[in-house]
């Protein structure tokens, strides 16, 4: 089924939900619809294990009307423990076949277009990675930045177990994803709008407010910088910071979706965020 009835059911998104965790896990059991024709989106760090992406995925999958994911670092990583040891593209790969499966839109399928409410948008899942282009002040070369991130200790698990096969580096398979991603938003018919899923936010502004700003290298490319203003986009979803909160950017609302980590949850007065409602009215336009 390629679009939801008009009128009925809500644009719903969550990311990060990590479910290696005992207690995020429990939280995903207990996740469900809040109406018939709810989609729910999964923008990327469901979890690391091949396994548990799995449960994750069946679970939403057999109660929303469509669940649509994209990946995150976490997904493609290749832990030594995880029955699933191929790397990189093959792993990948691999995840969008389970997807399939289970019937979940990946970034490798038909962009589908919601008409429930709120709607018609096209959602466009992205999986376009990093590319070493969010560097910190004074640090103009990768190079550099990487020398710097490494001096100051702050280095993302990434560079041990994300694997780039058969690219050099993660930058050439980012660039890659980029250049083909563009391409088909281009293809998209503009009446329509976008609805941007990354794992990672396309504007660099939401990583200032990390607290080892070092960390914006593994947060996403300069490369999309413009997106929401070259293509018709009515939001842009995101996760990875785990830092969920929304902001504008020239008239686009950005969502950060992410559940996050236990104690990172537990921390807040809210508890544990729900799957947001990304078309909702009601706010500054
Ligand atoms: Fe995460
Ligand atoms: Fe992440």
């Amino acid at each position: 089924m390629d679009s939801a009835e008009a009128g009925s059911g809500r644009l719903l998104a969550i990311s990060d939900l990590h479910v290696a965790y005992q207690e995020n896990r429990d939280i995903v059991s207990g996740l469900r619809p809040t109406a018939p024709g709810d989609w729910l989106i999964l923008a990327g760090d469901v979890a690391e294990r091949v396994e548990d992406i799995a449960w994750a995925l069946g679970v939403l999958a057999e109660r929303f009307e469509r669940v649509i994911w994209t990946p995150g670092n976490h997904e493609l990583w290749t832990p030594r423990e995880d029955t699933l040891q191929l790397r990189g593209v093959e792993r990948y790969e691999h995840l969008v076949k389970l997807c399939r499966e289970l019937g979940v839109t990946t970034p490798e399928d038909p962009y589908p277009v919601w008409n429930g409410t709120g709607g018609p948008v096209r959602i466009a899942p992205l999986f376009l990675l990093y590319d070493y282009t969010f560097r910190p002040e004074g640090k103009d070369t990768e190079r550099a930045a990487m020398e710097y991130a490494y001096e100051t200790g702050v280095v993302c698990n990434d560079e041990f177990m994300l694997h780039p096969d058969p690219h050099p580096d993660r930058a050439t398979w980012c660039r890659e994803r980029v250049a083909l991603t563009e391409r088909r938003l281009a293809q998209c018919d503009p009446a329509v709008p976008l609805l941007l899923v990354n794992h990672y936010p396309l504007v660099r502004e939401p990583t200032r407010i990390l607290r080892y700003p070092e960390f914006a290298l593994w947060c996403g490319t300069e490369a999309t910088a413009d997106w929401h203003k070259r293509f018709n986009v009515r939001a842009m979803v995101y996760g990875h910071l785990h830092i969920p909160r929304t902001t504008w950017y020239d008239g686009v609302r950005f969502d950060e979706v992410s559940l996050g980590y236990p104690r990172e949850w537990r921390r807040r007065q809210a508890g544990p965020a729900q799957p947001r409602d990304v078309l909702r009215a009601g706010e500054p336009a």
